[in-house]
């Protein structure tokens, strides 16, 4: 949830929203693909039990923990560093690049050798380089993911030429991922500011 007019919806609004985005992907993923989604504390209710009515099987909840999150400025709740992303399924024939997953696993065993990826992933926030941003320094997209974390996904639940839908694609972090690694991309994104800046991150 951020301060933008695409964030701001009713409760009942939400839930018939994330029933129609999550149901159309539904309609176009493979019996054996997976979907990803990632939302926070305020969604994760409603992105669940769509999910648990249409069927899906969910694999994983991987708590992202935002190693660099910003103080909670209203002193009135513990400070919000968690996102969280759900990984669920529609039949039982999922791809699990187990192996790849233990390779780019920043985390080793005590004697240095590889460790299974965890479903709890310490990642900052992006900035840096990373970041997208315009000629005055002002970040370009409000809430742009960390490639590590699309890496991770990819890697995890893709093969080389297979193809990645983003519905929510903004400055085309999926999609950027998707192509470095060899698989094919679609992107969907309705605002033009965030298309244009997706387009040319991505050299088109
Ligand atoms: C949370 S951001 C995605 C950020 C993206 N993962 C990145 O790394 O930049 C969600 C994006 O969805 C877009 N969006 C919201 N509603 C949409 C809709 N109905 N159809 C397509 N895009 C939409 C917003 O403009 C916004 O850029």
């Amino acid at each position: 949830m951020v301060n933008e007019h695409w964030d701001k919806m009713t409760a009942p609004e939400y839930l018939q929203f994330t029933r129609k985005w999550i149901g159309a992907c539904h309609k176009v993923l493979k019996d054996t693909g997976s979907i990803y989604i990632a939302c926070s504390y305020h969604n994760i209710g409603e992105v669940m039990i769509v999910l648990k009515q249409l069927d899906f099987k969910i694999n994983n909840i991987i708590t992202w923990y935002k190693t660099n999150a910003m103080p909670n400025m209203t002193r009135r709740v513990f400070t919000h560093a968690t996102e969280f992303v759900i990984w669920a399924v529609k039949g039982s024939g999922w791809t699990f690049n187990y192996n790849d997953l233990k390779k780019i696993n920043p985390e080793k065993q005590k004697d240095g050798t590889e460790k299974q990826m965890r479903d709890f992933w310490e990642l900052p926030l992006v900035q840096g380089k990373e970041r997208v941003r315009g000629k005055d320094g002002k970040a370009l997209h409000p809430t742009q993911k960390p490639e590590e974390m699309l890496k991770r996904i990819i890697l995890a639940s893709s093969n080389k030429g297979d193809t990645v839908l983003d519905p929510f694609l903004g400055s085309g972090t999926t999609a950027f991922v998707a192509k470095k690694f060899g698989r094919d991309w679609i992107g969907i994104e309705k605002e033009k500011q965030y298309v244009e800046i997706a387009k040319k991150r991505l050299g088109l």
